[in-house]
């Protein structure tokens, strides 16, 4: 089951709805079937006298949607049509200040287009929108949408570093992210404020269950004492290890009140209990899985580069726009140029002056949403 609290008042409100879609179609063919017997003299059915259907209510929903359609059905159906043939699907999550016009998601999607063979990547990216608004717009811009709202929680504005709101969203994420494991599908769960230049799969360690980008990342893929991951970008593989991970992280923010997913992560990390169940944890490198906090420095290698490191919307958006005019200006370059010039990101500029201002913390995944 999708833990999803208005998953019964909305099965409620669709059944009603279907109800109403199926007598209305039923009134359709019944109206059809009067006009054809008009004109075949079958007059029996003139006693019918349907009152004339609304037509705008008959639409494919009533073929397209089950009564018994859930939120997992639907979330099956948004997650097959973007998988890849392994079942690996690329996943971020959306709420309306991410998603309004010329915000992050746009910055998010067009890193895609003017990546390096990255374009192809978008038919297996679904978006998650975390409110009603956001779904609207994402629909527009994007073919993979999902609308995962929780009732009693407004996740549209701008959720800031640690307020109630954002640990409410950072969990429910992690236990979405659980579900979807359980689904069988193997994910790339990136934040929007990640820019992806290269495909990152060949990138990927392939014995590792759970492998993690970092907010600095000290050399050795193993190391869980130094390393200082970030939550806002992880490939998992779904196996019974990666399900059993994502329960214990999730019930252990009750055991760290207060403490969001990826703080209680660092605390989990060295967990017995993941020796235990024999999860794989690696720690992705930061010169190709870069941010603001530890840029990658080789335009040549890096695959995706993180706005970390950064406090506020307004220096997130200026600064990831430099960013990515850095790197269409690498792009533009002719192949020897590429090589040989060694580009260096202009960013971060009002990030790293904020951060400093405003919170001096290294290593944290400073605001998401
Ligand atoms: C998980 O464990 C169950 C029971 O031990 C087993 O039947 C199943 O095949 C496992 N699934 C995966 C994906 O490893
Ligand atoms: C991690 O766990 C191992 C084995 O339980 C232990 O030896 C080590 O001291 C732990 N490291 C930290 C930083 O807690
Ligand atoms: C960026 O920083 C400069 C210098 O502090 C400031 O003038 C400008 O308004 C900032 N821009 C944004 C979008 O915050």
């Amino acid at each position: 089951m999708l833990p999803d609290s208005t998953s019964s008042s909305t099965a409620v409100v669709r059944r009603i709805i279907t109800t109403v879609l199926f007598f209305a179609a039923v009134s359709l063919s019944c109206f059809v079937l009067y006009r054809a017997s008009n004109s075949v003299g079958l007059r029996f059915l003139n006693s019918f006298e349907p009152s004339p259907p609304s037509f705008t209510y008959v639409t494919s929903p009533v073929h397209e949607e089950a009564p018994q359609d859930s939120a997992e059905n639907r979330l099956d159906r948004v997650l097959k049509d973007a998988s890849m043939q392994d079942r690996t699907v690329i996943i971020t999550t959306l709420n309306e200040a991410w998603a309004a016009p010329n915000s992050v998601v746009d910055l998010f999607l067009e890193s895609f287009r003017i990546g390096d063979h990255t374009s192809r990547l978008l038919n297996h990216l679904v978006i998650i929108a975390l409110d009603g608004k956001t779904f609207s717009h994402c629909v527009v811009v994007h073919t993979h949408c999902f609308a995962l709202v929780t009732k009693g929680v407004d996740f549209s504005q701008e959720a800031y570093f640690m307020t109630p709101d954002y640990l409410k969203m950072m969990w429910r994420r992690i236990d979405f992210l659980r579900s979807v494991l359980e689904m069988g599908y193997n994910f790339v769960f990136t934040d929007a404020d990640i820019m992806w230049f290269r495909d990152p799969f060949p990138r990927f360690y392939t014995d590792a269950d759970f492998q993690i980008a970092c907010d600095r990342y000290y050399g050795n893929p193993v190391d869980l004492v130094n390393n200082i991951p970030n939550g806002g970008f992880n490939f998992v593989k779904s196996n019974n290890r990666s399900i059993a991970f994502y329960k214990f992280w999730y019930s252990s923010r009750n055991a760290y009140p207060g403490l969001h997913d990826q703080d209680v992560l660092n605390k989990i990390k060295n967990d017995s209990f993941i020796t235990k169940i024999g999860l794989k944890m690696k720690f992705l490198n930061t010169v190709y899985f870069g941010g603001f906090c530890e840029p990658s420095k080789d335009f040549n290698q890096v695959c995706t580069m993180h706005a970390n490191c950064c406090y506020g919307l307004d220096s997130k958006l200026q600064d990831l726009r430099i960013m990515l005019q850095d790197w269409k200006q690498f792009m533009s370059l002719p192949p020897y140029l590429k090589r040989s010039s060694m580009p260096s990101w202009r960013v971060p500029k009002n990030c790293s002056l904020d951060s400093l201002r405003h919170y001096d913390q290294p290593g944290k995944h400073v605001l998401q949403g």
